[in-house]
């Protein structure tokens, strides 16, 4: 099988997690270019992934490194040009979520998209390739829970990492636009509808910064779907126990819960407390598996000229549902989406 070539935008916290399994854990793919604003991430690139070729100006990594895919995990403003610049230069692309930051940037990617239907484009909504999300759909689809009619989500950054959550509340545009988007993906996948209304609500107990941002430490938000199913979603920033994501899919004949308790391992210490477990602490932990299986796809589809299964509208309906409810927080009424 060809050898793809591959340039990545951004070795932040995620970048720096496919910079790895594209440099060392995915066959048939070659790392030679990285591109960041951080001189500090092109030296680690450099030095330690032994990338050829790193810059800090994107367009010239299109245009002038040997590559054949750009895997873009630049902050999320940044997406969607960079999409279109790579898809217009004849380029495969891996971007991760969200797809942009309003609906605008959203259709200037779709554009590019529909533009360029000899490239394949991949959207970065790993958690369809975690092995126990994976399962569940495939239960699911085999007809073992009966019909699926709600979807419960949970989603709650650590304690331990609220400081670094505060001071990113004044840009992130909000919690439900920062941390809900893989729960809307889920839902529309496992409830196989539309949303088409939402309404939201936020508490702010412990940290009053996050209220003086804007923003809100606790979001909750009630989902109506266009097949009559609906959805209740739970972020928030002040987990004490670690990084805790849990998904539970109520059905006609059964539940399924993914992760209803969020363990680290199979370790139990026992000791003058009890007998007790550790929990996962933050998200490249948890994820790691499907970080890694995303892009052993992107990179399958690349070689197989296969399309993948998520496609670029899906990134623009959550991106829209993200807006719809971030709006309904601060209006405090029910928010139809339109699409
Ligand atoms: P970060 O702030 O740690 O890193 C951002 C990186 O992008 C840096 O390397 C920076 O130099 C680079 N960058 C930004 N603008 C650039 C430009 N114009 N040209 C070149 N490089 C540029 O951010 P983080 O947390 O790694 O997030 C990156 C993206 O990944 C975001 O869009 C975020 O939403 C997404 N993300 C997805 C997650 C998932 O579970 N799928 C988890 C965390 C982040």
């Amino acid at each position: 099988m060809k050898e793809i070539k591959v340039g990545i935008v951004g070795l932040g916290r995620l970048g720096s997690v496919h910079a790895q399994n594209l440099a060392f854990k995915i066959p048939g793919c070659k790392l030679v270019a990285a591109c960041s604003l951080v001189q500090k991430e092109l030296d680690w690139a450099k030095d330690y992934l032994k990338v050829e070729y790193t810059t800090t100006d994107y367009k010239k990594m299109v245009d002038e490194a040997d590559i054949e895919a750009v895997v873009i995990v630049s902050s999320s403003p940044e997406h969607c040009w960079m999409i279109e610049y790579a898809l217009d230069a004849g380029k495969h692309v891996f971007t991760d979520k969200p797809l942009g930051c309003s609906l605008e940037e959203c259709k200037r990617a779709e554009a590019a998209v529909e533009r360029h239907p000899d490239k394949i484009f991949f959207l970065g909504f790993m958690r369809r390739y975690d092995p126990s999300y994976a399962d569940a759909k495939a239960q699911i689809n085999a007809g073992r829970i009966g019909k699926p009619y709600l979807v419960k989500a949970t989603g709650l950054d650590p304690e331990a990492l609220v400081e670094s959550c505060i001071k990113f509340s004044k840009t992130s545009g909000g919690i439900f636009i920062d941390a809900a988007s893989h729960d809307i993906d889920l839902m529309r996948w496992f409830l196989g509808g539309e949303v088409t209304e939402v309404y939201a609500a936020g508490t702010n107990f412990k940290h009053p910064e996050f209220a003086e941002n804007g923003d809100t430490e606790t979001g909750m938000a009630m989902l109506k779907f266009d097949n009559g199913t609906v959805a209740f979603l739970h972020v928030g920033r002040t987990a004490p126990h670690g990084y805790h994501t849990e998904t539970e899919i109520v059905g006609t004949e059964a539940h399924i819960r993914v992760a209803g308790v969020p363990w680290k391992d199979r370790v139990m210490v026992y000791d003058q407390y009890g007998a007790r477990q550790e929990i996962v602490e933050n998200f490249p932990q948890r994820f790691a598996e499907a970080y890694l299986l995303e892009m052993v796809d992107f990179i399958d589809c690349i070689q197989k000229d296969r399309k993948p299964e998520l496609t670029v509208y899906d990134g623009t309906k959550a991106t829209l549902v993200t807006y719809a409810i971030t709006d309904s927080f601060h209006s405090g009424k029910p928010v139809q989406v339109q699409y």
